[in-house]
Formats: C-alpha cells, structure tokens, sequence
C-alpha cells in the first residue's frame, strides 16, 4: 500500500519545526513496524536539494529565478526522496512543500499564482499531500519567537507586510483546499498543540 505524505507549513517564527520530529515519532508508534517514517525539508531533502538552499536563502536572485529554484529542488526531492519512499509504503513528514512557494513567491513576493501552477503540475505530475498542517499566528507572535534567534536568512529579514501577505495566502489556500489542510493556531503552548496534532493523527 501506497504510504501517506504529510506536509508542515506556516510563516517564518510559527513554530512548525519544532512539531516535526514530534509527529514522525508518533506516527512511527502508530504505524508500528508496518512502515517507516522519512523526515526531510524543503528547499532541501537532498544533496542537491540543499545546495540550492543555501542559494535559495542566501543570494540575492530575480523573482522569477527564487521559484524556478524552488521548483529544481522540489524536482530532485520528489524523484529521489518523496516518490521511492511513498512507492515503498513508507509515510514521508516534509518541513515545508508547494504551498511554502504560493505563499512566499506567490503571495509575499507577488509572482501570478498562474505561473506557479504550470510549475506545480509539471514538476508534481498530480503528486498533492494527503495532509498539510498549516501553524498559523500572528506577525507579532512570529517576529517576537524570531527575535535574538541566529542572523536572520533571506526570508527572515523580509518586511512585516511581506509575512501579511505570506499569511493571508496559506491562509486563501487552506479555505480554498480545506480537505487537505488543518489550521493549527500556533500562539498556543507545545503540549496543548500536541493534543491537537495528536486528534489528527489519530484521524489518518
Ligand atoms: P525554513 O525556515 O522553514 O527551513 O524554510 C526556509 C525558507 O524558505 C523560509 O523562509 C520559507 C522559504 N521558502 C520559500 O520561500 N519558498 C518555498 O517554496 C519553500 C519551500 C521555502
């Protein structure tokens, strides 16, 4: 049987990564030796994968160029990474996909969503998660959790209006796909955003 691919999303400082590793245990517990649970990240998740991230986060590129990128590193890691491990019957838990790109180049940079959709089906080929959850809060809670932490990347150092419109897309999309999606309001503690996950999981 075909595994599941559960995707994390949400603006820089939400806190989703801090769950990843968290529901891939959970989910290991569950699926108890049936199948194996492969964690990895995007951009990255592969060797190439995460050369271009360090470009991707790190150099100053065209607009257009930043979402070509973020689609050769999706390319890569669906074919080296994502497919083979659903193909096995394994489940895989992504720190960011797709969605990241509609809203960071979509809705932050403001790129046409048209454009991203001839990327997404052509490096996809009709690949969608079964399950994306969405860590949602407001700018001043990202931007206090981000503040003090490392020198801030590419992204980080955005403007307060660029994570506005950041939000409002993963937002328009989670409405938009709400099959797919769970919204997690993220403002709250660790364990209460355990419970939650954890009524999610059990749904799978
Ligand atoms: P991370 O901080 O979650 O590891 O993600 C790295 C940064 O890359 C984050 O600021 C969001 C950004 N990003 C995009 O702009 N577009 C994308 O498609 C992806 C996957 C990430």
């Amino acid at each position: 049987m075909r595994g599941k691919f559960i995707t994390f999303e949400g603006i820089d400082g939400a806190g989703k990564s801090t769950h990843v590793e968290w529901v891939a245990d959970r989910l290991r517990a569950r699926l108890a030796g049936t199948a194996s649970v492969v964690t990895t990240r995007e951009p990255g998740g592969t060797p190439l994968g995460e050369d271009l991230r360090q470009l991707l986060l790190h150099r100053k590129m065209h607009l257009e160029t930043e979402a070509l990128l973020m689609f050769a590193a999706r390319r890569e890691h669906i074919a080296e990474v994502i497919e083979p491990a659903l193909t096995r019957g394994d489940w895989v838990v992504s720190d960011r996909f797709t969605d990241a790109t509609f809203a960071y180049q979509g809705g932050g940079r403001g790129l046409p969503r048209a454009r991203l959709e001839v990327l997404e089906a052509w490096v996809q080929d009709g690949l969608q998660p079964d399950l994306t959850l969405l860590f949602d809060v407001p700018l001043e809670t990202a931007s206090a959790r981000l503040a003090g932490a490392r020198e801030p990347d590419k992204f980080e150092a955005e403007s307060r209006t660029f994570f506005e419109r950041t939000r409002q897309e993963y937002l328009r999309r989670a409405a938009e796909s709400a099959q797919r999606f769970r919204v997690i309001d993220a403002t709250r503690s660790i364990p209460e955003i355990q419970v939650e996950l954890e009524k999610i999981l059990a749904t799978l």
